[in-house]
């Protein structure tokens, strides 16, 4: 499959797909949607495949929404064909997303970024919310999802001032998981994504579906949930396969069953 603004590739059980927009530091237009939402229904529906990695180029990751797409619309036009709505999708996908991030990662493209389960920072990386300089604000869940990540204080100078977060900010603020030099980004996110996707898949769906749990529920409630599917995953022939590998000192071997 080829698409018009991505590259997707498979290595081994990983999906590496590169927004490929260069001439507009892959702003996130209708088209980069509607690609990426295909390139991960075919992800999701392929048992060959166990994790994605997202990534941009060196110099960018996204520098937003497209403007210029945005520029002429009215609020009738955005409240009708409820923009962005589309995004919500994006974050529907059942197994893993990593981000892969060098350069900016801007308006949505942070909130891209924010939407997958966890982003890989280069030491390049440069994150905000400069929507407020344009007169709007944030619109694919970037004031939801910062907010929980790094917490109200800089959450809100960055959607105030629209100042960039640089990687090691970042990284103390809880915003990425590792940081790593530029040059090495997309081989450490591919071998972290070939790592996931070595697990048990069903257990694989389970902790990033309970890891989420936890930002729509109390905390008794997502325990709850924690421990039910927990539970469940003692009905599959992989937890039996699992623990009887690790009894036997050998590799489990999964069948995703
Ligand atoms: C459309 C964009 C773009 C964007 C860059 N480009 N960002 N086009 N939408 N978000 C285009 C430029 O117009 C330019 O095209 C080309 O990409 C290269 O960008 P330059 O500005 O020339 O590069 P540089 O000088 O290196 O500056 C990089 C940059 C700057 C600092 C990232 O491009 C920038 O500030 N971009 C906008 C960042 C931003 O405001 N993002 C938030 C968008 S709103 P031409 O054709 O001129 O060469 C958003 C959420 C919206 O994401 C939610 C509200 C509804």
């Amino acid at each position: 499959m080829t698409y018009e603004t991505l590259l997707v590739e498979q290595r081994g059980r990983v999906t590496l797909v590169t927004l490929n927009r260069p001439q507009a530091l892959n702003a996130l237009n209708s088209q980069i949607l509607a690609d990426l939402l295909a390139a991960m229904a075919a992800f999701d529906a392929d048992p060959s495949q166990g994790c994605a990695v997202i990534t941009g180029s060196e110099k960018a990751f996204a520098a937003g929404a497209d403007i210029k797409e945005m520029q002429a619309q009215g609020f009738a036009d955005m409240y009708a064909h409820d923009f962005f709505a589309g995004w919500d999708r994006f974050t529907r996908t059942r197994k893993p997303v990593i981000a892969a991030v060098s350069g900016y990662a801007l308006g949505g493209g942070c909130e891209l970024a924010m939407m997958c389960d966890f982003i890989l920072a280069a030491d390049s990386a440069k994150f905000g919310q400069p929507e407020v300089k344009l007169a709007v604000s944030p619109g694919m869940g970037g004031s939801q999802r910062l907010t929980r990540a790094v917490g109200k204080a800089k959450a809100m100078e960055m959607c105030l001032t629209g100042r960039m977060m640089d990687a090691a900010e970042a990284e103390r603020a809880g915003l990425v998981s590792r940081v790593v030099p530029a040059a090495e980004l997309v081989e450490e996110a591919v071998k972290t994504a070939t790592t996931i996707a070595g697990m048990a898949p069903l257990a694989v769906l389970a902790n990033k579906e309970m890891v989420n749990a936890a930002f729509e529920t109390s905390l008794a409630m997502g325990v709850q949930f924690e421990r039910r599917l927990f539970h469940a995953l003692f009905g599959t022939e992989d937890q039996s396969e699992g623990m009887s590998a690790f009894v036997e000192k050998r590799a489990g071997t999964w069948t995703g069953k």
